[in-house]
């Protein structure tokens, strides 16, 4: 047989395996875009139950906050519900979740009740960064697992764009925010529906000693029966795993560079400032000197627009350059935009070209962070632990991410006002150095290989 020929039967495979892949990380993906839309939702949406229940600053940061606040808690607790009950079956409760809170919140009589729906909402949200990405890892072959994972973050930033177009388009309806809050029903029905057709992870299988299924899962995703080698890599990091971790585990000494990488990187995603722009995008860009309103909204959609296609750029990119180059370059452009923005705003608000300057600056920041710190983080978070505790280890990273996000968005008002726009953004400038000398000496490049083969490389 010639090698051609030989090479075929793997390659039509490959491309049938592929097939279910995307379709696995397409629905899971679902979770995702039910994060970026709840999380987006309610910049458009305060303008108008804050006048309904006519709420008070403080009233309105507790409703924000307390959708970030159930989403960190959640992120932790699921990681373990995941490690217990199996990643499908939390991703199908996570649906349920989801679509309670968009009920309790587009049918909230009182600001109490609304708030109940936030939490319930920020629960879902958690359980879902705390599970999506390692299920999607845990069913990709090594080379597609990069931009399959970071499917996760495109369907973040697809969920934020569409919450600003909801809200725009039901910026004159009577009650708009009831809708803008319900229709996430529509993703939450599709996630849940979607995901009781999918399997289980073979890997979660296996460490719950049911190879068999396993085994037989894998080779049905995988559409062929030359599973061995994967599944050998699998059989044997169980064996290492031995018992079921538990917290305690995660201190271990060869954990703890793992847990710090993750750790490290959830805080570093959040504390250079990227939900400041995806929050308070409008008010920032009317600082910067343009007034009206419509232009705002304007130039908030172009920031979503080009989140979402930087992402797109960096799935492609992400198993062939490789982790590393991409979370360098792209840390590296956050921090020379960063350090523009503050010179844009330095003495008094922009005006004429310095305007120009300021809005350039934060598109260009956007699209670096999308090319890697947004990404690479959920990516890396599912793929650099061993199995036995991966999503624990996956949540407790997601968690630190939910509470860094919250004390970012409840400090960065203050510190506008205490210390002016221009070392506001110097000081996320400041973290976003500490984040590119953390990335440059603490982040392994994870590029091609299995799950198994990072998990050796921690052991040694
Ligand atoms: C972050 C979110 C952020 C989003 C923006 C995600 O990776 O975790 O906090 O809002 O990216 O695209």
């Amino acid at each position: 047989m010639t090698a051609d020929a030989a090479s075929r039967p793997a390659a039509l495979a490959g491309a049938q395996s592929r097939r279910f892949v995307y379709l696995a990380a397409a629905f899971a993906g679902l979770g995702g875009l039910l994060f970026g839309y709840d999380t987006g939702v309610i910049s458009g949406a305060q303008l108008f139950f804050v006048r309904d229940f006519s709420l008070s600053t403080f009233a309105l940061e507790v409703m924000v906050t307390g959708g970030l606040a159930g989403a960190a808690i959640s992120a932790l607790l699921g990681g373990r519900l995941a490690d217990r009950f199996g990643r499908r079956r939390l991703l199908i409760v996570t649906a349920l979740i989801f679509a309670a809170g968009a009920i309790v919140c587009a049918a909230a009589i009182s600001a109490p009740i609304l708030f109940a729906g936030r939490v319930i909402v920020g629960l879902g949200i958690g359980l879902s960064s705390g599970a999506v990405p390692v299920y999607i890892s845990e069913v990709s072959p090594p080379e597609a697992r990069g931009w399959t994972v970071s499917l996760f973050q495109l369907s973040i930033t697809v969920g934020i764009l569409l919450a600003y177009l909801v809200d725009y388009a039901f910026v004159n309806v009577a009650g708009g925010w009831r809708w803008m809050f319900g229709l996430a029903i529509v993703p939450a029905a599709i996630f849940g529906f979607g995901m009781t057709f999918l399997p289980e992870s073979p890997r979660w299988l296996a460490g719950r000693g049911r190879g068999e299924l396993a085994r037989s899962i894998l080779a049905r995703i995988r559409d062929t029966n030359h599973i061995d080698a994967e599944f050998g890599e699998i059989e044997a990091s169980v064996a290492h795993a031995g018992e079921h971790g538990n917290w305690r585990d995660l201190l271990l000494a060869n954990l703890r560079p793992a847990l710090i990488v993750g750790i490290g990187l959830a805080v570093f995603q959040q504390i250079t400032g990227i939900n400041t722009v995806i929050y308070y995008a409008p008010t920032i860009i009317q600082s910067a000197g343009i007034p009206s309103a419509s232009g705002a909204i304007l130039t908030t959609a172009g920031i979503g627009v080009v989140n979402v296609l930087m992402t797109v750029v960096s799935m492609w990119l992400i198993d062939r350059v490789g982790r590393r180059p991409l979370l360098l370059t792209g840390i590296g452009g956050m921090i020379v935009t960063l350090g523009v923005l503050g010179w844009a705003f330095h003495g008094a608000s922009p005006t004429g070209m310095l305007s120009w300057v300021a809005v350039i600056s934060i598109m260009v920041y956007v699209a670096s962070f999308a090319i890697s710190l947004g990404p690479i983080f959920w990516l890396l978070i599912a793929e650099i632990y061993p199995l036995k505790v991966r999503n624990s280890a996956e949540g407790v990273a997601a968690a630190f991410n939910w509470g860094s996000n919250l004390l970012v968005s409840l400090t960065f008002l203050t510190l506008l006002q205490g210390i002016g726009a221009t070392r506001t953004f110097w000081l996320y400038g400041v973290c976003a150095i500490g984040a590119w000398l953390f990335s440059y000496y603490l982040v392994p490049e994870t590029k091609g290989q299995t799950l198994e083969q990072i998990e050796a490389f921690w052991r040694k």
